[in-house]
């Protein structure tokens, strides 16, 4: 099948991205979550990706990081998704937190960088 030929067809009705948004008592960010739905043609149903998620230095462990994680993920079910993913660059620490949450340790995850930090802005 050496002749097998390969388009790339952008389907933007396929995902959309939500901030979810922490704020303290003057309006000022202080945390936040990506929330990705994702759609493909199997399943009637999106796929929800939660990444990005970040509480400033100064308001951590106060439960903001907890909050913003449930409500991501009540804002996937919300939306329809079939189910929720995301991963975790700690492997050591973070697992039992994301655990108390409700997410379960499930496959393994691959990755390819193209280029130191992904062009970070902070
Ligand atoms: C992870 C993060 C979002 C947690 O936010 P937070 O507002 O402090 O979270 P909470 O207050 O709800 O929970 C704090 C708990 O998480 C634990 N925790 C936070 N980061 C941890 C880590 N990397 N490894 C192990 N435990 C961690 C804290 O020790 C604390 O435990 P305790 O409840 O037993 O005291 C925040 O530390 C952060 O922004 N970190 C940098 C970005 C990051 O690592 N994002 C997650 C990528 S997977």
């Amino acid at each position: 099948m050496s002749d097998t030929q390969l388009e790339v067809r952008e389907i933007k009705e396929y995902s959309r991205a939500f901030k979810i948004i922490a704020s303290d008592d003057r309006g000022k960010e202080i945390g936040h979550a990506m929330l990705y739905l994702m759609q493909d043609e199997s399943h009637t149903k999106p796929i929800g990706y939660f990444s990005n998620l970040l509480v400033d230095k100064d308001f951590r462990g106060a439960g903001i990081g907890s909050k913003l994680a449930k409500k991501v993920i009540s804002e996937a079910e919300r939306l329809g998704c079939y189910k929720l993913l995301c991963s975790s660059r700690d492997s050591r620490g973070i697992v039992d937190w994301y655990k108390r949450l409700g997410y379960r340790a499930h496959s393994t995850s691959f990755r390819i960088d193209f280029c130191d930090g992904g062009g970070k802005l902070e």
